[in-house]
């Protein structure tokens, strides 16, 4: 399994003595959380778009997008010239079956795609668009802040998305992302989770390495 950091809690004064011992500690992507004051209440651009183009300048370890906002494809042009790895949008900021595919195939001129769905969403809804992205993005918590529990119905979500996948021979990753720390970790792993995103149980730790490991194991 694989843990992609998320740094939407760190604070600017420390972020790059952070992300330099994020680089250490061996995570295998940085998570930035994207969010518009619209999508979600929280607003983060400006400060993900400064520590995305900090990243670039010191490390290698590629990102990892995801894109809380109603406006997917403003938010793929500011994002994209960051060259991340992937670029994840919300099934329930568009909707549109039609737009959807436009999206993807937009992003995938840059980076590998993911969809994301809320904790309400029923996993079925994005069935269709599977054989066309690279990711989905499970929502453990509510998207809009770090720092929440994991809501325990979304597991069985992913074992129903873990099931399909199989059964239809995709070769799709499952990303699951809030309130993941090392008592829920395993559990996730049991169901097919391919990369974990941590943000709180991570940043707030005394040793990366430590924490990075044990998630991992
Ligand atoms: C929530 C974000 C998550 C989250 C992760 O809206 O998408 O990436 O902040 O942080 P923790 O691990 O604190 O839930
Ligand atoms: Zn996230």
């Amino acid at each position: 399994m694989e843990v992609s950091a998320s740094i939407l809690s760190v604070k600017e004064e420390e972020s790059v003595h952070t992300f330099y011992r994020l680089e250490l500690a061996k995570v295998d992507y940085f998570h930035i959380d994207v969010m518009d004051g619209k999508f979600v209440e929280e607003d983060s651009q400006e400060e993900m778009k400064k520590y995305a183009d900090n990243l670039k300048n010191i490390t290698n370890i590629p990102l990892d997008v995801h894109l809380m906002v109603d406006n997917v494809k403003k938010y793929v042009d500011i994002f994209s010239p960051n060259e991340p790895r992937c670029i994840t949008f919300h099934f329930e900021a568009v909707k549109d079956k039609e737009e959807i595919m436009e999206l993807i195939n937009y992003i995938k001129q840059f980076s590998k795609v993911g969809i994301s769905i809320k904790p309400e969403t029923k996993i079925e809804e994005i069935y269709d668009f599977l054989p066309y992205v690279h990711n989905v993005l499970v929502m453990t918590v509510e998207p809009g802040k770090g720092g929440q529990e994991l809501i325990p119905e979304t597991i069985e979500k992913i074992k129903t998305l873990k099931k399909y996948i199989e059964e239809n021979n995709l070769d799709t990753e499952i990303e699951a992302d809030g309130g993941i720390n090392l008592s829920n970790i395993n559990e996730l792993k049991n169901v097919g989770v391919d990369i974990a995103v941590v943000g709180t149980a991570l940043i707030e730790a005394k040793d990366y390495k430590y924490m990075v490991n044990k998630l991992k194991e």
